[in-house]
C-alpha cells in the first residue's frame, strides 16, 4: 500500500528526498548524439569523461504518476551544446510537463509527423509535451540546467528512434549566440525514403 509523503526536491543541485533511483550519462555514454565525433572523443579525454546529465527519480511502480529531476551540467561539444538523448514514449498517449528550477536551455521537441518545436527552458516555465512528441533538453547556458519532471509511470522510455536517425533540428552556439539550425544529418524516416 502506498501512503502519501512530502519530497524535498532542491531546485539548484535537483537533489530528491527520499528518492527511488538515479543514473548519470557521460559524454563516453553518448557517442553518435554529437555532429562532432573528433571534438566528443577529444573532450572525453580532455575533460576526464564529464556527467553531461544526471536524472533522479521518485517512482513507485504501484502509482500511475511519478516525477524527479534532470540535472544537466554545462559545456558543448564542437558548437553543440551538451543535451540529453532524446526519445519518445513507448506509450504513445502519454505526455509530460517539465518545469524548469533553474539555469537555462531549450526544449526541442518533434511530432510525430515531423513537425519540429522549441520551447524555451527557464525557472517559472513549465514546459508542456504533448503525448508522441520525442522531446530532448539542452543546456544553452553556462550554469547547471536542473528541471522537474512529471511523467505517467507506464510512459516508458523509446530512444532507438531518434538514436538512429537523429532528429531534424540541431542547437547550437553561433558567434556566440544560440541558433536552431537543420541537422545535415539526419536520416528521415525510413517510409519518406522509400
Ligand atoms: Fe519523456
Amino acid at each position: 500500500m502506498l501512503f502519501p509523503e512530502g519530497v524535498a526536491i532542491d531546485g539548484v543541485t535537483g537533489s530528491v528526498q527520499p528518492a527511488t533511483a538515479r543514473y548519470a550519462k557521460r559524454l563516453s555514454e553518448l557517442r553518435g548524439l554529437f555532429q562532432d565525433e573528433r571534438a566528443q572523443e577529444r573532450a572525453i579525454v580532455d575533460r576526464d569523461d564529464p556527467v553531461v546529465y544526471e536524472v533522479i527519480d521518485y517512482r513507485k511502480a504501484e502509482s500511475d504518476l511519478c516525477f524527479g529531476t534532470t540535472i544537466m551540467s554545462p559545456g558543448k561539444v564542437g558548437a553543440e551544446y551538451y543535451m540529453t538523448r532524446g526519445h519518445f514514449h513507448q506509450r504513445r498517449d502519454r505526455g509530460e510537463a517539465y518545469y524548469t528550477q533553474s539555469g537555462e536551455g531549450l526544449l526541442l521537441l518533434e511530432s510525430r509527423a515531423g513537425e519540429s518545436r522549441t520551447v524555451e527552458m527557464r525557472p517559472g516555465v513549465c514546459a508542456f509535451i504533448p503525448p508522441d512528441w520525442a522531446h530532448r533538453s539542452i543546456n544553452t547556458g553556462s550554469e547547471k540546467l536542473v528541471f522537474v519532471w512529471f511523467c505517467a509511470t507506464d510512459a516508458g522510455h523509446e530512444y532507438g528512434e531518434i538514436r538512429e536517425r537523429g532528429m531534424r533540428r540541431l542547437v547550437v552556439e553561433r558567434d556566440g549566440r544560440m541558433v536552431v539550425t537543420d541537422n545535415p544529418k539526419f536520416l528521415g524516416d525510413g517510409s519518406k525514403l522509400a
